[in-house]
């Protein structure tokens, strides 16, 4: 099979062919999803939330990522593979964000970066990609300045807002940015957003005009009810199921149901 990469995302753009991508933390999750066919697998710094259990993405680390990623890699031979750079490892120093993104590709094998912000973090990009990493943007509500925004609202509804994230993915491409995130923006400015720019836009609850879709796996598989916004369409509930099969495992084992002969040495 022919890998993904940053080359065929572009060329999905101009044939009009939409990008799918779903986030992953692990290798059994990755291969399945890698086997399903999914182009892109984002290692999102939302482990921080659905694998460690915290309130936001803030606390996650830069070793915790490079241990998620490369089990990940691991379990994938054709997806694009993208690891986000986690808060603090990146922001006000492009040195810093240089050799964080270094040991990302060094030590897990991952083919991208992501970093969550536009003109001030362009000298991290131009520099990451100067060192020959592609690198993905992330612009609208992007959850590593979550205590800035104090809300977990639609950004970019005012136009000074949506008029700087206008600004910030074009400076994004410029730097060299192969893909950019944009969420939970209006769908009308992503259109026009991913209309002005070259390369392709990917949209989480930022309408159907994006060059691709990406939705967090917890949420889509239905593992993580709790969450459930206008933009996530839930394709499982597998709560309710590994619900169901636990409880019938219980009752097995304390009926003594469980194993019977053929399942004893
Ligand atoms: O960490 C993440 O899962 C993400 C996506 C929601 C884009 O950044
Ligand atoms: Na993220």
């Amino acid at each position: 099979i022919k890998r993904i990469t940053t080359n065929t995302l572009q060329k999905m753009k101009s044939q009009g062919e939409k990008i799918s991508m779903l986030t992953a933390y692990d290798f059994s999750f990755a291969k399945t999803f890698d086997g399903a066919g999914i182009d892109v697998i984002l290692v999102g710094d939302s482990a921080s939330n659905v694998m460690a259990g915290h309130e936001t993405t803030l606390p996650i680390t830069l070793d915790q990522m490079i241990y998620h990623a490369s089990s990940v890699i691991r379990g994938v031979s054709r997806a694009l593979v993208v690891v986000d750079l986690p808060f603090g490892c990146y922001q006000g120093n492009s040195k810093e964000a240089l050799i964080s993104a270094v040991r990302i590709m060094k030590e897990t094998g991952a083919h991208a970066v992501k970093l969550e912000g536009g003109e001030e973090i362009l000298e991290s990009v131009k520099r990451i990609v100067a060192a020959g990493i592609p690198v993905m943007g992330h612009l609208g509500l992007t959850p590593q300045s979550i205590y800035k925004f104090g809300t977990y609202t639609v950004r970019a509804r005012e136009e000074a807002e949506a008029n700087k994230l206008r600004n910030d993915a074009k400076l994004l491409e410029q730097a060299g940015a192969f893909a950019a995130v944009l969420e939970k923006i209006p769908a009308q400015l992503a259109k026009e957003v991913s209309e002005s720019l070259i390369i392709p836009t990917i949209g989480i609850g930022a309408g159907k005009h994006c060059d691709g879709q990406v939705l967090v796996m917890h949420d889509m598989l239905g593992i993580n009810t709790e969450f459930k916004p206008r933009f996530l369409r839930q394709y499982l509930n597998l709560n309710e199921q590994i619900t169901g099969a636990v409880q019938h495992y219980i009752r097995d084992v304390k009926s003594n149901d469980f194993p019977n002969d053929q399942e004893q040495y």
